[in-house]
């Protein structure tokens, strides 16, 4: 265990090219990655978790399917895109995470890098409930339990299966745990490097075996049911509230609005292309979220007798509807084990980068050790996330609007603060601070087309637009 200024993402020890000297209180300028494609890698690996294959399916088919793509995308290329490359812009021009990029930005908005922070800590305890599901489903795949898999398992197998899991008080805790553990010992020990380095092998892998899946249940009878559902938008279907909730499932799966691509710009080296990366980083996220969606909703047609209502189902949808997948499957049981088992490693390294953002900050302005940071958060994830996963069981009775705890977390991280977080940072980064020099980070011509775009966005068109969203989201959900 090392106590010394462990770097956020763990390539760059590797990768460093440069020692710096710079020791003081302030945090240090951060080294460089080495490839450009290390630097993408590294995002995207960050990027893709639990928001693209469990969360983006149940919200796609709750909201109305195609319309809810349609929102997601136009907002991705539009907002996403330029917000993308704004954090890491304001990364890679301060060299430095959340509240020193701020700080260097305009002295008087170091207070917005503390309040960037409260969005991760939000995320973070209910992100280790969900891994403790996946952590559960993987273990049974590997020790093929019966009512998931086999001749006698059906829809209402799967869903009586996950509901004796998820209302039993300790069971989910017993799994949330694990995975907590799995993430702060990570952490604890700074062996992020190795695990990237590991995941960069089996990201690649879980993306073959979920397009080989998606192609398998498109060609399932009825799949196409599902299919037309989830491309084809119902314009009826579209409400003021399906924009905040693809806003927020757009700051979420891309890791934005919390600031945290601020930290992964910080190393990215000067010569990369922050607009080609910030293109890649969306693309792969949003391939990813896409193709998740297309093996979950289209198996709602093809293996569930009531599809419509399924469609209704939130949190649980992902884990009802893959057992039934992999059940149809030939050699299914080994083939949902190494799936799970792949969907464990996207969490985990996401769950890493949320929680190594907390650390680093407690570090570097309360001067913590390490293993105090670690044991604090850890603390905190067990408190918090424990309450998460016993609204699904025995405090099922608190509820809001049909809203159970982990909803509760959810919708007020992603569709509240959120778009308040990204809104204030495009207001600092253009009024507050040198936008022009960011602009020249970003390497925009001076006097062109797309600089004036740019600038246009951050200044007026992005603020507004969520602004817009955020009151019209709200009002329409209460
Ligand atoms: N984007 C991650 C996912 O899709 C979750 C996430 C949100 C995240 N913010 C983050 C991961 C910041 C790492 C860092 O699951």
């Amino acid at each position: 265990m090392n106590d010394n200024d462990t770097p956020l993402i763990g390539e760059i020890a590797e990768e460093a090219v440069e020692e710096t000297s710079e020791q003081t209180e302030t945090p240090k300028k951060h080294k460089g990655f080495s490839s450009k494609l290390g630097f993408v890698l590294a995002a995207a690996g960050s990027a893709v978790g639990l928001g693209n294959l469990w969360k983006f399916p149940y919200l796609a088919a709750q909201y109305g399917g195609g319309i809810f793509l349609l929102c997601y995308i136009a907002l991705a290329v539009t907002i996403g895109f330029v917000l993308l490359t704004l954090e890491i812009a304001i990364g890679r021009k301060t060299g430095k995470s959340v509240i020193g990029a701020f700080t260097a930005l305009n002295r008087k908005f170091r207070w917005f890098g503390f309040v960037c922070l409260v969005v991760p800590i939000i995320i973070v305890p209910y992100y280790n409930v969900i891994g403790g599901w996946v952590v559960r489903y993987m273990f049974a795949f590997i020790s093929g339990a019966g009512e998931l898999i086999g001749e006698t398992a059906t829809a209402a197998t799967s869903d009586a299966f996950f509901n004796a899991f998820i209302s039993n008080p300790w069971q989910p805790i017993l799994f949330f745990l694990i995975f907590a553990a799995a993430t702060v010992a990570v952490v604890v020990t700074g062996v992020q490097k190795g695990i990237e380095r590991i995941s960069k092998i089996l990201m690649p892998l879980l993306a073959l075996i979920a397009v080989f899946l998606m192609i398998y249940v498109m060609c399932q009878p009825g799949a196409m049911e599902g299919v037309k559902v989830f491309l084809v938008p119902d314009f009826s279907k579209f409400s003021f509230s399906t924009l905040l909730a693809a806003l927020g499932q757009l700051f979420y799966s891309m890791s934005l609005a919390m600031c945290i691509m601020i930290t992964y710009g910080s190393y990215m080296k000067k010569n990369t292309s922050i607009t080609k990366s910030a293109r890649q980083i969306s693309i792969c996220d949003t391939a990813f979220a896409i193709v998740a969606a297309l093996i979950i909703i289209p198996s709602l047609f093809a293996f569930t007798p009531d599809a419509q209502s399924a469609m209704e189902k939130g949190p649980p949808l992902m884990f009802i509807q893959l057992p039934l997948v992999f059940n149809k499957l030939p050699g299914g049981r080994a083939i949902g084990a190494i799936f799970f088992l792949l969907v464990f490693f996207a969490a985990l390294t996401s769950s890493i980068s949320l929680v190594e953002a907390i650390v680093s900050v407690l570090r570097e302005t309360l001067g913590m050790r390490r293993w105090t940071a670690c044991a604090l958060i850890l603390g905190f994830i067990v408190a918090v996330g424990s309450i998460a996963s016993l609204g699904f069981g025995p405090l099922s009775v608190i509820n809001i609007a049909g809203k159970t705890i982990l909803d509760m977390f959810d919708y007020f991280a992603n569709n509240l603060l959120m778009p308040v977080v990204a809104i204030i940072t495009c207001v600092i980064a253009g009024y507050f601070s040198d936008s022009d020099s960011l602009m020249d980070e970003i390497n925009l011509k001076k006097g062109g087309v797309y600089r004036k775009y740019f600038l246009a966005m951050v200044r007026y068109v992005a603020p507004l637009c969520m602004l817009a969203i955020l009151i019209s989201g709200i009002f329409m959900e209460f």
